[in-house]
């Protein structure tokens, strides 16, 4: 496609309170380097613009493997008899939240399946310490829970909480989801809007029968609800689940994808996930180069890191707690860009 094209399609979906579909789907399919340099630049551009040049981070601990949801693609799937299940203590998260604090980072995400036996109090508990003991904020991945458990951990603090919709394509979501509600998904999004969370979520690039128009709609989706964070990353088949066969997601369409929802959303906040970091090489340069503006260095203590396999050849499953920043600095000053040791709440509101 000629430059001239590109670009002006591109300056229509970025003018534009609601892109056209088509739109969308022919930036999605850009493939020489020629043409998807001319994308990536724009929303390089756009990043800067509304999100700044500094590289957010947010230190996760993966804090409890146990899951009761049978996703397919997930290595953590409750059918994954061969994983070792744990669950960290309060002081062990705590531990690691000291960790992070002391090499400054200010935005811990604590992340879990979704346990059958999750207790609700205990985690609100630790919430309040980490309020107390470092003003963290405090981001919740923990999946879907009724508006009762949502409201105790605002109110103990929490600030934060990730649910990624995945696909908003309701067939593949129900084949890749078996016992799960598409509509139950997006009430519980709604209800952590009207809680006061900021609200992230986000979807995987390549789930089986999964087009470029289905990806358009997913984008479409992140403009309307208007997302604070918005994580997206190529699917990587787990050898233990039943999708072990299946392609990979493609480095390429998650990269236009990232680039179009920052042209799309302009202010939310996009990690170069750790997903993009686990491919054949480490894609998160390009994620940053492409519309990302932030990093998730992992947190998670030794020995448990290796049992949180979402994916197989998932990122520093060998590395020490606290390994991650150095190793980030690095990467980011090898892009001219430096990180951002300050909140980084939403820059929606
Ligand atoms: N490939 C890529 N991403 C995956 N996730 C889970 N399994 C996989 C996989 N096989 C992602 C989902 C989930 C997040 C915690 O990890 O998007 O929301
Ligand atoms: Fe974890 Fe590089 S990001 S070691």
């Amino acid at each position: 496609m000629s430059t001239f094209k590109i670009k002006d399609v591109l300056t229509r979906v970025y003018n534009s309170k609601r892109p056209a579909v088509a739109d969308l789907e022919l930036l999605l399919s850009l493939a020489t380097e020629p043409e998807t340099r001319i994308l990536y630049a724009y929303a390089d551009r756009v990043r800067k613009k509304f999100a700044g040049n500094g590289i957010l981070l947010r230190g996760i601990i993966e804090f409890d493997n146990n899951c009761r949801n049978n996703c397919l693609y997930c290595g953590l799937n409750r059918q994954n008899k061969h994983i070792k299940r744990y669950r960290l203590t309060q002081s062990q998260v705590l531990d690691s939240v000291a960790r992070m604090a002391a090499q400054g980072i200010k935005t811990v995400v604590l992340q879990s399946g979704e346990a059958s036996d999750l207790d609700a109090e205990w985690l609100a508990i630790v919430i309040r310490e980490i309020k107390q003991r470092h003003h963290l904020a405090v981001t919740l991945s923990v999946g879907e829970q009724d508006l009762k458990t949502y409201r105790l951990w605002r109110e103990a603090g929490a600030d934060r909480y990730l649910l990624k919709i995945e696909t908003t394509d309701r067939e593949i979501y129900q084949a890749m989801h078996p016992e799960m509600d598409y509509d139950r998904r997006v009430t519980c999004l709604r209800n952590l809007k009207k809680l006061g969370y900021q609200v992230g979520s986000g979807i995987i690039i390549g789930l089986r029968g999964q087009t470029r128009s289905s990806i358009a709609r997913d984008i479409l989706f992140f403009q309307r609800h208007g997302f604070d964070m918005i994580g997206i990353g190529p699917f990587i088949p787990h050898y233990q689940t039943r999708l072990a066969k299946d392609k990979k997601g493609e480095a390429l369409l998650t990269l236009n994808a990232l680039a179009l929802t920052r042209i799309v959303t302009r202010f939310s906040h996009l990690p170069a996930t750790t997903a993009l970091g686990s491919m054949e090489q480490d894609y998160r340069r390009e994620g940053l180069q492409a519309g990302a503006n932030v990093l998730m260095p992992n947190f998670t203590p030794q020995p448990y890191r290796r049992y949180y396999e979402l994916y197989p050849g998932k990122r520093c499953v060998n590395e020490a707690v606290g390994a991650c920043v150095p190793c980030l600095a690095g990467l980011v000053a090898s892009i001219k860009r430096h990180l951002d040791f300050s909140y980084g709440h939403t820059l929606m509101r």
